[in-house]
C-alpha cells in the first residue's frame, strides 16, 4: 500500500504531457541511443510474459499480485516512451517498429526462478541494473543535447529505482522471517543470474556491446548493485561465504545418508 500510494502521489507520468517532444531538432540523433532504445525497448516488450507469468506466482497473495498489477502498468509506459521516440524522431519507420515487435514476440520469456523469494531476489538485482542502463543512456543523451532521450531516462530510471527498492524491502522482510533460507536463495540467484533479454533479443551481443558504452560493465554491477543492495539488506558477503558452506554440508550430509 506504501508502495503505491507514493507512486501514485509522487511518481506518475504522462507518456504525452510530460516528456518535451516538441524540444527534438534532427541534429540529436545519434545512432548508439537509438539503438539502446531500441534494444531497452526490446527488454521492456516481454510484458505479457513478465505480468502473466509473475501473477501466476503471487495469485495468492492480495499484497504482492496488486502490487504486481500496478508494477506492469509503469512499465507498460516505459516500452511506449521509447517506442514513441524511435517513431516521433523518425530514427525508426513504424514499419521497422513492426518487425521489431514480430521478431521479439516470436519468443517469450519465462520465470528464471519459481518462488516468490528467489524472484525478489531477482527483481532487486535485475532491476538495479535496468536503472543504471536507463542512467548510461541519460548520460549518453545529455552529452549528445538531446532533451527527449534525457527527459525520458530520468522518468524511467525513477520508476526502475522504485522498482527495485520494492524487492530490497521484500527481502528484508525475508531475512527477518527466514534470514538462512534467503541468504540461500540470495546465493542461489546470484550464481544463475542473467539479464530477461540474454537469450532472447536478436544481436544480444552487440547490443550489450552498445549498451556497454553507455556505463553497464562488471565493475559498475559490483560497484552500483550488488553493493548497494547487501548494505540496504544488511548482508555481507561473508554471511553468503557461510550460507554457501552450510549449503555444501547439507548436501554432502543428505548425500552421505543416502549412501549409507
Ligand atoms: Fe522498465
Ligand atoms: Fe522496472
Amino acid at each position: 500500500m506504501e508502495f503505491f500510494e507514493l507512486a501514485e502521489r509522487k511518481r506518475r507520468w504522462s507518456v504525452f504531457d510530460d516528456i518535451p517532444w516538441e524540444k527534438w531538432e534532427e541534429r540529436f540523433a545519434d545512432p548508439v541511443l537509438a539503438t539502446c532504445a531500441e534494444t531497452f525497448l526490446g527488454v521492456e516488450m516481454y510484458l505479457p510474459d513478465y505480468v502473466a507469468e509473475g501473477l501466476n506466482l503471487t495469485r495468492d497473495s492480495f499484497g504482492q499480485a496488486w502490487f504486481h498489477v500496478n508494477w506492469g502498468y509503469e512499465e507498460s509506459k516505459h516500452g511506449l516512451a521509447l517506442r514513441e521516440y524511435l517513431v516521433r524522431t523518425g530514427q525508426r519507420s513504424e514499419e521497422q517498429m513492426r518487425d521489431y515487435e514480430r521478431t521479439i514476440l516470436s519468443k517469450s520469456w519465462e520465470l528464471p526462478f519459481r518462488t516468490p523469494r528467489r524472484m525478489f531476489v531477482y527483481g532487486a538485482l535485475q532491476e538495479k541494473v535496468t536503472w543504471m542502463s536507463y542512467r548510461g543512456q541519460r548520460e549518453r543523451a545529455i552529452a549528445v543535447g538531446d532533451p527527449v532521450m534525457t527527459e525520458i531516462c530520468r522518468l524511467i530510471a525513477r520508476d526502475e529505482a522504485a522498482h527495485s527498492d520494492f524487492y530490497q524491502k521484500a527481502l528484508i522482510a525475508c531475512i527477518q522471517e527466514d534470514e538462512p533460507g534467503t541468504l540461500r536463495d540470495i546465493l542461489h540467484v546470484l550464481e544463475n543470474f542473467r539479464m530477461p533479454g540474454e537469450e532472447l533479443l536478436p544481436d544480444y551481443e552487440t547490443r550489450t556491446q552498445v549498451a556497454m558504452g553507455t556505463g553497464v560493465s562488471r565493475e559498475t554491477f559490483f560497484r552500483d548493485v550488488l553493493a548497494p543492495l547487501f548494505k540496504k539488506i544488511g548482508i555481507t558477503r561473508k554471511d553468503l561465504i557461510r550460507a554457501r558452506h552450510a549449503t555444501v554440508e547439507q548436501r554432502s550430509t543428505i548425500v552421505g545418508s543416502e549412501s549409507r
